[in-house]
């Protein structure tokens, strides 16, 4: 093997396997803008944004940073710091805008992935195709209830073969499924996210005789929706995988066996939950206790199919957060929280902190947590191959509408990149661990679920005063430095 970056000044591309792929990543929502245009059909985010102005800073994304009209510009800035690839999502609703493919598929929106597509491997950028990053088309919100509905799947098949179709002849890199936990948490039982169902709130429901529990059941229809799009894709050349979202739990209490006991709790509950029914055909056995008949269950048939759906695993990275086991469980706390009995602590026993804070209240700075995480997952699941398709801390923008020129000079969120690609070389090359990538959260700052425009992740600055002019930060340089090629290195 090669020696640990740390051992030399600075390290180059050239310390990564052959072929590793650095890229950023972006999704449809979050990017493209342009909603009413390409007769594109609405999201239930589009919806969710009108209907809950205060959930996103008041923000919406019907024009956010303009990609869908910028994206040749974009693709020049993402080769100008010598990038090699971009992972994108496809939005549901430009293809088929009722959601469904009886009710017709939508050349134009074909035609702009297409040339998207085109315009990237023109420039000798590789596509990594997101099929869902949460934008479920609001006609099957209203139909059926979107997720909370098996009738998704059939739907998300019809979907993601025309994807496959259409594009599948120069995309090679695939996600089905983005951060699933995220989707069903935050949308079902946190109620953050759209669309807005909270658990908490269910409680009462589950009074009147409906579930309280509504994310378990999404989740299991996203991952019903995953396995069949997986299954599509078996007559494509490629590769194909879903993009979990663990943070690296460490036990408050090193010396106490209930708090070593609550990581790995931790851990199956959020990485397991979605994970080990692709490995295994089933969930994890400490869900199945705990949550009991609220858990739906796989028929063997489903099982058979789930089992090995993917040839990598997407890895999503932010954070990590130290784990304490809990007794006595709050039946008002989102089950997300009560099930698992765990509590989340930003130190330890010892009052050590996991890391400096960053930009939000969950994101804290621990870069071994990526290195932790992905030894986790090789040995849990038969050291599989991984692609780290986002990492990132908005560490510089905590302080909300900093002047550009501070948000310009973004020195932790550029030694959070130095730092976390530090700790995946000793993960290839001291662990053994197979990885083939790595997306940095995000070319351009974007409309944030959450926070809108007020948070910003981007490695270009997004003037949203004037005209949308984007600028490198100090993040961006770095990568281009970075990334040269050995020759231009001489
Ligand atoms: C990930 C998502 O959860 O985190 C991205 O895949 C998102 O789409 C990023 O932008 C940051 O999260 P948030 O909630 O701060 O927008």
């Amino acid at each position: 093997g090669r020696k640990s970056c740390d051992q030399k000044k600075s390290f180059v591309r050239a310390d990564f396997p052959q072929g590793f792929l650095f890229g950023t990543a972006s999704s449809a929502y979050q990017y493209e803008g342009a909603v009413k245009e390409g007769s594109r059909g609405e999201s239930m985010w589009d919806a969710f944004a009108r209907k809950y102005p205060e959930r996103n800073c008041r923000s919406n994304a019907d024009e956010t940073v303009d990609f869908y009209h910028r994206y040749k510009e974009d693709i020049q800035r993402m080769k100008d710091i010598n990038m090699d690839a971009f992972r994108f999502s496809i939005s549901w609703v430009r293809i088929l805008p009722y959601g469904k493919l009886s009710k017709g598929v939508n050349k134009e929106g074909i035609r702009f992935y297409n040339e998207l597509i085109d315009e990237l491997l023109a420039n000798g950028i590789t596509p990594l195709a997101t099929l869902f990053h949460w934008d479920t088309p609001q006609a099957l919100e209203e139909e059926y209830g979107g997720f909370l509905s098996e009738n998704i799947v059939v739907d998300f098949r019809d979907f993601a073969t025309i994807c496959f179709e259409e594009f599948g002849d120069r995309v090679k890199l695939w996600l089905t499924i983005n951060e699933p936990w995220v989707y069903s948490v935050g949308g079902y039982d946190a109620g953050r996210k759209a669309p807005g169902r909270a658990s908490k709130y269910m409680n009462d429901a589950a009074k009147a005789g409906k579930s309280g529990h509504e994310a378990y059941i999404v989740s299991h229809n996203l991952l019903l929706a995953h396995a069949e799009a997986v299954e599509a894709f078996r007559s494509c050349h490629g590769n194909i995988g879903m993009a979990h979202c663990p943070l690296w739990y460490e036990p408050y209490d090193l010396a106490c066996v209930e708090d070593n006991e609550a990581a790995e709790r931790a851990m199956e509950f959020m990485f397991g939950w979605h994970m080990n029914p692709t490995v295994y055909g089933d969930y994890p056995e400490v869900m199945k206790k705990i949550v009991g008949k609220r858990l739906p269950s796989f028929t063997e048939s489903q099982s058979r199919k789930l089992k090995g759906s993917f040839d990598f695993i997407g890895i999503n990275y932010y954070s990590s957060v130290y784990a304490k086991n809990v007794a006595e469980v709050d039946p008002d706390k989102p089950f997300w929280r009560a099930d698992q009995h765990v509590e989340w602590k930003k130190q330890n026993k010892a009052g050590k902190a996991i890391g400096a804070q960053g930009g939000v209240d969950w994101n804290l700075m621990y870069p071994q947590g990526l290195r932790k995480v992905l030894n986790y997952a090789k040995n849990k699941y038969g050291n599989p191959k991984f692609i780290i398709t986002e990492n990132a801390g908005h560490c510089d923008a905590y302080e909300k509408k900093k002047p550009k020129i501070c948000e310009l000079m973004d020195m932790k969120r550029t030694d959070y990149h130095k730092k976390h690609i530090s700790n995946l070389h000793k993960a290839i090359y001291e662990d053994g661990v197979q990885v083939g990538g790595y997306f940095a959260w995000s070319l351009l700052d974007n409309c944030e679920w959450n926070c809108g425009y007020e948070i910003r992740y981007g490695l270009f600055y997004v003037d949203y005063e004037n005209g949308l002019e984007r600028y490198p930060k100090m993040s961006a340089m770095w990568f281009k430095e970075f990334l040269k090629k050995r020759d231009e290195d001489m």
